[in-house]
Parts: structure tokens; sequence; C-alpha cells
């Protein structure tokens, strides 16, 4: 029997049989469930435990690579799991033997959301080495790959593989315009290899990338270069599956893809039904649809565990709103966040409207971590607190960094007025600087072996705590016996998970007496159930913050007339600038508190003397919650 030709993949014979041969060049698929796809869509929540009973099997497939760190995952684990970053890796390396492990690495950010020193950078990428991470894919936000200097010569060291990558961004519906066009990405890419890269990756992470441009795009950098191009896209959009189509079709090496259960949303195509539609053509993966399978009905067992962390408030898979703005879903969904716990929903329309105007201002930058929330966040104070005639006027200290050039070279140049006024009076000077940011840098690590001696037992803990220094902390106490672990970063078992799903089916029908107890965005029942009380707590868009002081034109001071430093948004303490019975001025930074991961410094309302300090750094504090009080002279 004789094949017309499919498009322009060759169709040589079906062959079903699950164990048949790859195609001479076959689509090389990493699988990312294990990093991405949970970060995706169940907030980064996946526990180790629930990765064991797959690794083994995943290990078998014939991936080209299986990516299970980085990204937020160093960060979520500590904070929120209680998990050892690094233990992950040596664990799932006992159980995964065959297959080289893949992690997502921010260039000179690391996992983090800052540029470290040289010394941090250096002793990170050894360590992650050591501890069994394979290939690299290094990323810059802002596409400057000066900030891959540190970690691309500790990575060739080490003999590993350094995969360059270049983010994806748009300011028009489809690639084209004054910036991102065709000559961008091929000229960073030329970058890349002069750099020493062993593979290239484009780095969709919004799922902006339309099936013709991708088409396009590989097709020009195979054409350019010898260097095997891997590409990583979003279903976000809809678009992905389309897009992974056509950029095999233009002869891209290899893709990113989920297991079923853990695709397509914000996450990624799923492997298997394109194990399938490649069957019998020239880039057939050879992949066994069977064992995939099995690897799903596994994966699903775990699932209660993380669905509430879906959003599955809309019907609809696939976000519209990528396809308008061109932002990436994680990006919309911490700006939504963000309006709501502000209770300023009804701004949506403004931030969304404001936004390629902030960016463009601050240097027409990729949206991808952290610039997507620099300046996400920047367009939600620029719409809430920005008055007639006045722009600007509540600049993240974020900004402010990246006004100065610790981020690196910003894809346009910066507004030269909002760049004077974020540096105005910036501690390391008002003269942005123009050198690679981490020649800037004095070294780290000295400071944290010393802070942290008694804590710290191993070099991989003193870079948990010289990445995360509150939060790490923490973990760190919980680790050796310290203090006593808090219930809500222990993991859950299938139990527990039903048990909490027939309360709230209870709770929700009305079968018990419910009380509303919390001002959150979540409603909160105290519920008894045969004389054992239980504080269940259901996910409520609609609910109203109560208890809260401030109104939000008085945010802005983040006091009230009573000398109380308030708490303008929810947030983690990161430190107390002043201690109980400091004189301080109006004005004067007294807290600097995280909200979406950006540093906000809150200043004295008033002129006088700090009487009460009511939290300790590392404290998650509450929109009103009352931080210090003041008292006026
Ligand atoms: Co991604």
């Amino acid at each position: 029997m004789k094949f017309d030709k499919h498009g322009v993949l060759e169709m040589t014979k079906i062959n079903y049989d699950p164990a048949r041969p790859k195609a001479k060049n076959p689509i090389k698929i990493q699988d990312v469930s294990l990093r991405d796809g949970h970060q995706s869509i169940f907030a980064t929540r996946g526990r180790t435990e629930d990765m064991i009973p797959v690794a083994k099997m995943m290990d078998d497939i014939g991936f080209y690579s299986i990516e299970m760190w980085g990204g937020a995952t160093f960060d979520v684990m500590h904070r929120f799991l209680n998990e050892d970053p690094w233990e992950r890796i040596r664990t799932l390396k006992k159980y995964m033997t065959k297959t080289q492990f893949s992690m997502l690495l921010r260039g000179q950010n690391l996992v983090g959301y800052r540029n470290y020193a040289d010394d941090v950078v250096e002793a990170f990428v050894q360590r992650a080495c050591d501890n069994g991470i394979d290939i690299f894919r290094v990323f810059d936000a802002l596409n400057d790959f000066r900030n891959f200097q540190t970690v691309v010569k500790v990575i060739k060291k080490n003999n590993k593989h350094f995969q360059g990558t270049i983010c994806y961004s748009l300011t028009e519906p489809r690639m084209g315009g004054e910036t991102y066009n065709l000559e961008y990405y091929l000229e960073k890419a030329k970058q890349l290899e002069e750099l020493g890269a062993d593979t290239i990756c484009i780095k969709d992470m919004a799922g902006l990338i339309a099936p013709y441009d991708a088409y396009n795009l590989i097709k020009a950098l195979k054409e350019q270069t010898d260097i095997p191009i891997h590409l990583h896209t979003h279903f976000t959009s809809g678009m992905g599956d389309l897009t992974l189509f056509k950029a095999i079709e233009a002869g891209v090496d290899i893709i990113d893809t989920c297991m079923a259960p853990y695709a397509y949303r914000t996450s990624h195509p799923a492997v298997e039904p394109l194990v399938i539609s490649l069957l019998g053509t020239n880039r057939d993966s050879g992949l066994d649809i069977k064992k995939l399978a099995e690897i799903d009905k596994e994966m699903e067992k775990v699932i209660p565990k993380y669905k509430h962390f879906l959003n599955d408030t809309k019907n609809a898979i696939i976000d519209t709103n990528v396809i308008l703005h061109q932002t990436p879903g994680g990006m919309l969904s911490n700006l939504v966040n963000q309006l709501r716990q502000m209770d300023a929903l009804d701004k949506l329309d403004e931030v969304f409207e404001a936004l390629p105007k902030v960016r463009k201002q601050l240097g027409q930058v990729p949206l991808v971590t952290p610039t997507s929330q620099i300046v996400g966040i920047q367009t939600v104070n620029n719409v809430l607190f920005d008055k007639e005639g006045e722009e600007f006027s509540n600049i993240t200290e974020q900004v402010k960094d990246l006004c100065f050039g610790l981020y690196g070279k910003t894809t346009l140049p910066i507004d030269e007025k909002v760049q004077k006024k974020a540096l105005k009076g910036y501690p390391r000077g008002e003269t942005p600087i123009t050198a690679r940011p981490g020649d800037l840098l004095e070294p780290e690590l000295p400071n944290i072996k010393k802070e942290f001696k008694d804590l710290a037992k191993d070099i991989d803990d003193e870079v948990l705590c010289a990445l995360y220094p509150v939060t790490g902390k923490k973990f760190l106490s919980w680790k050796y016996g310290l203090e006593d672990v808090p219930d809500d970063v222990k993991p859950k078992t299938l139990e527990d998970v039903q048990k909490e799903q027939e309360l709230v089916r209870k709770a929700l029908s009305g079968e018990l007496t419910t009380k509303k107890v919390k001002p959150a965005n979540t409603k909160a029942f105290d519920v008894f159930v045969d004389g054992e009380y239980f504080n269940v707590e259901v996910a409520d868009p609609n609910a109203k913050q109560m208890g809260m002081v401030v109104n939000k034109k008085e945010e802005i001071v983040a006091g009230d007339d009573t000398g109380n430093l308030l708490a303008p948004i929810p947030g983690m303490i990161i430190e107390y600038k002043k201690k109980v019975g400091d004189e301080v001025k109006a004005g004067d930074t007294i807290v600097v508190l995280e909200a979406m991961k950006m540093f906000n410094n809150l200043d004295a309302p008033c002129d006088g003397v700090v009487k009460n300090i009511n939290h300790k750094a590392g404290d998650s504090v509450s929109k009103g919650a009352i931080l210090c009080y003041i008292e006026s002279k």
C-alpha cells in the first residue's frame, strides 16, 4: 500500500505496534508534567511522594528528557510544602536512572526574583549539577544574555547541557511589528550560538505563538543554525497543539508536552494525541502509547489532592484574554487576584488598557517572571493610585531596580521621565548603570554563612537561605525540629481530601449550620461533625473582605489617623526597618512587605515614636492588619 504525502510530513507505513521503532528523525519529547505541568495548573503544589509512583514508569518511556525542577518549584517546596528542594532531585534520581533531568533556570536570578551575586550563582549551579541536573534551560526575562555568563561557565565546567533560551514575546497579536519580529529572534539565536548553546529553546511561556509564526520561525532558525531547536509553548490560548504540529512540520527537533492529567488549560498540550498523530510518519516518536496510558492511570490517583488549585470558574479551558492582550496567563491571574484582594476588581479593564503603555514606558520588556510581575503590579499601582497629572505616583522597589539597570538591558530604552522619577533618592545612585548587573553585586555568601551559621548545616542549606532568607530560615527551623511544622504545610492523604470534599458539599447544600468567620476571598465555615471540629474554607470569588480599616483612597499612605501603620495589601513581612522606641519621620520606611513577589516599602504615616510592633519577619498579614503603632509627637 502506498501513502500520499501528508502536508510536509512523509507517510511511510502505519505500524501500530506499541514497540515499533521510532522514525529516523523522530520528534524528541521532553515531559514537563513534574515541573511546568503542576506549576501551571496546580500552583506548583505537586509533592515528591506523589511523583514517586510514576517515576520509574516515566523513566522507561524514552523521553528525551524530563523537566522536574526549577522555576517556582524551589520557592513553593520549602515555603508551602515543607520539602527540601534539593532532596527532590536526589530522590527522583533514584527512580529515574536513564532519562536526563532538566531544570528551568532564570539566569542570574536562579530560582528567585532578583539578580544574585556571582558567588551565590556559582554555588547554586554547582550544587544543581552535583545533585543530578543534566540539562539547564537558561533564560533571562529581558533576553539580556550577559545574565547567562556566570551560570554558563559553571554548566560548561561540569560538562552539562546548556540550553540557551529566548523568551518569546509580542506586542501585536502575531509575530512582527517593530520590536518582536523574526529578525529579533534570529539575532538572539546568533548570540546564543556564540555563547556555546548546546540547544536553543524558544520559550513561549504565555501560549502566544501562533502556528504559522512557529512554522516560519523554526524554518528560519533551522536554516540559520545546526544547533537543535526546542519549542516550549503553553496551551493557554488554545493554539498549543496546532503550534506544535506546524513546528514539527518545520523541522523542530524537540518539543515539550505533559502527560494528559497535567495537560491543557494554562499547561501544555498532551503527549498522547501527538504520538498517535505522528504514527507512521517520518517524525514518529516511537513512544509506546499503552505505557503512556498506564502512567496516566497512575497519575489520576493523586489528582484529587490538587484539584482545588485548578481554576475552573469558567467552562472554557482556553483563555481568550491571552489572544486579546498578549499577556501571560499566570500574570493575568495574579492581576485578578491582586485587584480582588484590594477590592478593586472593577478596575480590571482599566488595567488591561494601561498595561501596554506602562510596558512601553518600562522598556517594552518581554513579559515573563519576574518582569511580568514587575510590569503588572506597577500597572495596578498606576491605575489605583495615580491622580490627574501625576503618573507613577507609587513606584515599586523592583521598578526602581529595573530603571537602575539591575535586571539588565531592556529591549527598548526606558522612558526618561519615568526613569528619573524612579531613581530619585535611589540608594545605589541616581544614574543608571550599563554594565552587567552581576559585576555590581558584592559577594553574598560570606554574610549568609555568618548569619545562618547556627541553622544551615551544609552548602545546600546556605544557598537556600541566600535565595530565600525569610522563608528559608523558617523552613530550616522546621527541618531541624526547632519549630513545629504547621498543619497547612503538611501533606494531605486521599482520605483527608475525601473528608473535606464531603464537608464542603454538606456546607454548601445547607446541611450544616454555617458561620462566616474569616475575611478573605474564601468563605470559612465552622463545622461540627460527630462532635469533631473542622474549619472549612471554600473559595468564594464574590466574598468581600470584612473588617477593613482603610478605604481605597487611604491605602496610599497605608495608615490611619491614629498612627497605626496598616498593611495596604495582603502579604508577608520581609523586615521591620525600625524597632520599638525609634524616632521616625513621616515617610521613613518602617516595614518591607512582600506581596505577589514584589517588595513594597511601607512608610510612617506621621512623625513620632514607634510604640508597638505587632508582627515579625516571616509573618503573613492580611490587608488592613496593623503592623505597628507610631505615637505622634
Ligand atoms: Co512554561
